[in-house]
């Protein structure tokens, strides 16, 4: 078969590469990965150069990395308002778009202070003491920004909001119980309070978060709850005081018509709140939920089609009201939008393991006379029946244990790994619309090749092994060359959740292949297992690309095996239009990780991870 006229252009179809949520990154012509920052295009061996002359106590480093890149931030808080002016223009809304970052997204002062920087207006939400007294530290010469107060409220946490108010700054409390509402009013001033009712989404939506959004929801009052907290308020004089409706959808929302629904929902109830009493309601503010495209496969357009599903949803209620009310400011608190792109995990490969040993002679047996006899079947076979049923077969026949000796397994996983391997080529000979089959014992796919990258999925990404959050992998070098195979990625603990192996396929009309016959790209796009590398011999020693992982990974990582926090190093353009990067902080040492563990007196400055 003829190879394929390979290109740096196709590797970007195939990673994604310059679409949606990864328009920051770009390939070369020969191949490497590189980011794009203004005008520049820097290769990932570029910044692993710079970092590798780095060196934190005299000791130069020399592995795997956070790569920070604050300034997509500002990009994305940018890019966020504007698809709602856009909107707002288009429709001709009248209300305001008021953005919110929530902290607990990414508390890392690098990245608040991105956001608070991009924009004088930009407001902030807590949802514990904690993320309040960080939000105040950072806003204390700004106060008046728009601060919203999620989260369980205590007396302390309340005192805390308090004390904040009469220093000045602007505070939104929100009330997601009866409880809560008591304890308010008691020792809060109506006329010196913005009270935010949060309120159970009552929303089907699809994914991972789904249990959040509806009556079972953790979060928000229930509906008789909010009869009685409207009561209480006001009986008690703080009608007045709520000037917002809160709702949060979940998080990682990919159904965008859900917003629509959303949106006309929360302006119901905005409608009836104000026509039972709480006539200074003006704001609507529907939490977070907007998605960040991991795997390259929405529309572009994401967060204008997200602005432009909500304002429709709002516009439509109002106009069912027969416009009784005005058009409310839209509170928008997307925190994963915001943060994912500016962080990357750069992943140096350890080395390269091979499940099947090399193919050579299987010795005259009756395992050899049956490798021959499967390669005929194998070659004639014409319909995927028929070459599931061999697949499974032959699986069947020489996988498993054998009590046979080392020397007949050894053998066996040969024969098997030559099998596969012509099978893989008549099924792209066979050029069949479908390749899936549910009687498929192991996929015609699965990679054979495992890379060992030295970080941990459980520090690095812990989404990926908690809610099976799909991060993308992209290696850095040899894109323009036609893919030898797919690999696994895994990570160093000891632990077999500790590996990532999903690739999304995208759509292309016709299936590409890799040289070895797996799949990179189907028609529909699919997700499967396989990371497509160019050359499997320049692995080790290169470094695969982590991207997207900015939202929530710093705040959930695990310390699994002690292995701590990888170094963090900040890529920035400068003012003089260069761009430089700097060393923030190295690796947690295994000596801090120790003392979390309570052994407080082993003194190694080292980081954990492979030298
Ligand atoms: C109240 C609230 N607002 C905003 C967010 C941020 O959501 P996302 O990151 O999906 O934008 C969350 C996340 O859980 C939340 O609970």
């Amino acid at each position: 078969m003829t190879e394929e006229i390979w290109s740096a252009e196709k590797s970007k179809a195939v990673f994604g590469v310059g679409r949606n949520d990864l328009h920051f990154l770009d390939i070369t012509e020969d191949g490497n990965l590189c980011v794009k920052l203004g005008k520049h295009r820097i290769t990932f061996q570029e910044l692993v150069r710079s970092v590798n002359s780095m060196s934190e106590n005299g000791t130069r480093y020399t592995s795997s990395f956070t790569l920070r890149i604050p300034q997509l931030i500002t990009y994305q808080v940018k890019k966020l308002k504007a698809s709602f002016e856009r909107v707002f223009d288009e429709l001709g809304y009248r209300g305001k778009f008021i953005g919110i970052y929530p902290v607990k997204v990414n508390q890392r002062k690098d990245f608040v202070t991105a956001v608070i920087r991009t924009d004088s207006e930009y407001g902030l939400e807590a949802g514990t003491k904690p993320e309040l007294l960080l939000i105040k530290k950072l806003t204390e010469n700004e106060k008046h920004r728009q601060i919203v107060c999620n989260g369980t409220k205590d007396p302390k946490y309340l005192k805390l909001i308090q004390a904040s108010m009469d220093s000045g700054w602007n505070i939104g409390i929100s009330i997601e119980s009866v409880q809560e509402a008591r304890l308010v009013v008691k020792h809060f001033k109506p006329q010196k309070t913005h009270l935010i009712l949060r309120i159970k989404p009552y929303l089907n939506v699809e994914g991972h978060w789904s249990h959040s959004t509806g009556r079972d929801s953790k979060f928000g009052l229930s509906i008789h709850d909010l009869y009685n907290v409207v009561e209480l308020l006001k009986q008690s004089g703080f009608a007045e005081s709520v000037k917002s409706i809160l709702g949060h959808a979940g998080s990682q929302i990919t159904g965008l018509d859900a917003f629509t629904r959303f949106g006309s929902f929360l302006t119901k109830l905005y409608s009836e709140l104000r026509e039972m009493g709480l006539s200074n309601l003006e704001n609507i503010d529907f939490g977070g939920g907007l998605a960040i495209d991991y795997a390259g496969s929405y529309p572009p357009d994401l967060m204008y089609q997200y602005a432009y599903n909500i304002v429709t949803g709002v516009k439509a209620q109002i106009e069912r009201d027969s416009k009784r009310h005005p058009e409310p400011n839209i509170m928008i608190e997307a925190g994963r939008a915001v943060t994912a792109l500016a962080a990357l995990i750069v992943v140096h490969a350890l080395e390269l393991r091979s499940v099947f040993p090399t193919p050579g002679d299987t010795h005259e047996s009756e395992t050899a006379r049956a490798e021959e006899d499967y390669l005929t079947r194998i070659h004639n076979a014409n319909t995927l029946e028929k070459m599931v049923s061999l697949w499974n077969e032959f699986h069947e026949r020489f996988g498993g244990m054998t009590l046979a000796g080392l020397e007949a397994i050894h053998v066996r996983e040969m024969v098997v790994g030559k099998l596969e391997t012509a099978v893989r080529a008549r099924l792209r000979e066979m050029n069949l619309p479908t390749y899936s089959s549910d009687k498929l014992e192991r996929s015609f796919w699965y990679p054979e090749h495992i890379v060992i990258g030295n970080f941990s999925v459980f520090n690095s990404i812990a989404d990926h092994v908690m809610v099976q959050q799909h991060f993308p992998v992209i290696p850095t070098r040899d894109l323009h060359i036609h893919p030898q195979s797919t690999v696994r990625l895994v990570d160093i603990t000891c632990d077999s959740d500790g590996e990532i192996a999903d690739f999304y396929r995208q759509h292309t009309e016709k299936t590409w292949f890799t040289k070895d016959n797996r799949p990179v790209t189907m028609p529909g796009g699919k997700m499967d297992k396989g990371i497509p590398v160019g050359v499997l011999d320049s692995v080790p020693g290169s470094y695969f690309v982590i991207p997207l992982v900015g939202a929530y990974q710093d705040a959930i990582e695990m310390d699994h095996n002690l292995l701590g926090d990888l170094p963090d190093v900040e890529l920035r353009l400068k003012e003089d239009n260069t761009w430089g990067i700097s060393w923030i902080t190295g690796a947690e040492s295994i000596e801090d990780l120790l003392k979390d563990a309570g052994y407080a007196d082993i003194d190694v400055h080292e980081d954990p991870y492979m030298s």
